[in-house]
């Protein structure tokens, strides 16, 4: 509980750090009629507010109990006497950010917008609720307690108050990916292990290859951040829960156990796509999640996989409002959609699962010391 990620880095903290069991991501909508200075000053509050709450401080300079008896405490409370629990914030912005809205450019914005950063393209299958998607700015909260991160949500939020406000917003309790090769691969809801064949810190180039914006992929603000994409899948898991293991095997293209490739070995074992079974049949089905995902099926586009399972409740059916909160960090939004497309097509996981949820960030490098996220942005 008492770790502690350094908040003024090169990159934003929560993205190559070691994913953390507890999620709470919302994503804001700036005020009707707020201004450039209302989101500078916005950005700035929320520097400071975060660099106190991943060192594990309460926000402002008296905190939850220290200030004046008769005005409302600085910090809601909830985390006094907590640690740190590993806690991180990341910062995005959303293409409607930098939109001219009724010819007006409301932030003044609308010549830095990288030209990746437009709304994802339409995937075959999706169902997705407008409720659930998009954002002029995103943060993401990681911690490895769950009221660590929730309390960080709520006092950014209550720090925007006027300003910005929540759009739509997602608790994550299990980390579903692996983003360190300190880590065990966890599982997801579907009982699978998630998280085996991601991109992991340990690898230096293929993360600058893969997560870091380079210089000259786009303007200059953006250069060593990141492309986020949030997906939010709902997963039939009462459908799911009655297939035969070997069909849930097949899907995947991994055994459930192990979680190593249907073509032999163990779980780190590189899948081996052209073996065949006695019948000749591939032991890795062309329709397998793992294939279809596999970088030699998309011109070697790799994703940094960081998503949570989430159950909200249950539907009007009583069935269980779960799924998989699907995050990944990229270079270009491109990767995504070259991967999330193939799947879209032809994955057999498609039967079980049910895309309702879209948003894309644009994720500026770390802050520096006595700056304040996005600064660049405005310089
Ligand atoms: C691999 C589950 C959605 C991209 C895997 C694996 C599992 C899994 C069990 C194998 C273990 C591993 O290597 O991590 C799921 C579930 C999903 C989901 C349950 C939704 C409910 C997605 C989406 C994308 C994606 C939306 C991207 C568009 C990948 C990639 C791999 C992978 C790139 C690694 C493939 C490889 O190189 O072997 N996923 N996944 N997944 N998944 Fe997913």
């Amino acid at each position: 509980g008492s770790t502690v990620y350094p908040f003024y880095q090169e990159h934003q903290a929560g993205i190559v750090t070691p994913a953390q069991d507890r999620l709470h991501f919302a994503a804001f909508d700036l005020a009707p009629g707020a201004t450039r200075a209302d989101l500078i000053s916005l950005l700035q509050d929320w520097t400071a507010a975060a660099a106190a709450l991943t060192a594990g401080r309460d926000i402002g300079s008296y905190g939850a109990v220290g200030g004046p008896y008769d005005a409302p405490p600085e910090d809601t409370g909830e985390a006094f006497g907590l640690p740190p629990a590993g806690l991180t914030i990341t910062v995005g912005f959303g293409p409607t950010l930098f939109e001219t809205s009724a010819g007006l450019d409301r932030f003044g914005l609308a010549s830095a917008r990288p030209d990746a950063l437009v709304d994802l393209p339409h995937f075959p299958g999706d169902q997705l609720e407008a409720a659930r998607g998009g954002g002029d700015l995103c943060i993401q909260a990681c911690a490895d307690d769950p009221q660590v991160a929730v309390h960080a949500i709520r006092n950014l939020s209550r720090i925007a108050f006027g300003r910005a406000a929540i759009r739509w917003s997602q608790l994550g309790f299990g980390r579903t990916s692996s983003t360190s090769t300190s880590q065990a691969t966890p599982r997801n809801l579907f009982g699978f292990k998630d998280g085996t064949a991601n991109v992991k810190a340990e690898q230096p180039a293929v993360v600058d290859e893969h997560v870091w914006v380079g210089a000259g992929d786009g303007p200059a603000w953006l250069t060593g951040g990141s492309y986020l994409v949030a997906r939010r899948i709902r997963m039939t898991i009462e459908t799911w829960d009655r297939t035969a293991l070997r069909e849930q095997e097949t899907v995947f293209g991994r055994t459930k156990g192990e979680g190593a490739p249907l073509s032999g070995g163990t779980e780190f074992t590189e899948p081996d796509f052209a073996s065949t079974g006695n019948t000749g049949a591939p032991l890795i089905a062309a329709t397998s999640h793992v294939r279809l995902a596999h970088p030699a099926q998309n011109n070697g586009v790799q994703l940094l996989r960081r998503g949570y399972n989430f159950v909200d409740g249950n539907d009007d059916l009583g069935r269980l409002e779960a799924g998989l909160f699907f995050i990944s960090y990229q270079r270009r939004p491109s990767q995504f959609t070259t991967v999330q497309l193939a799947l879209a097509r032809h994955d057999a996981m498609n039967e079980y699962v049910r895309h309702v949820g879209s948003a894309l960030f644009a994720v500026p490098p770390g802050a520096a010391r006595g700056s304040y996220l996005g600064a660049a942005l405005f310089a």
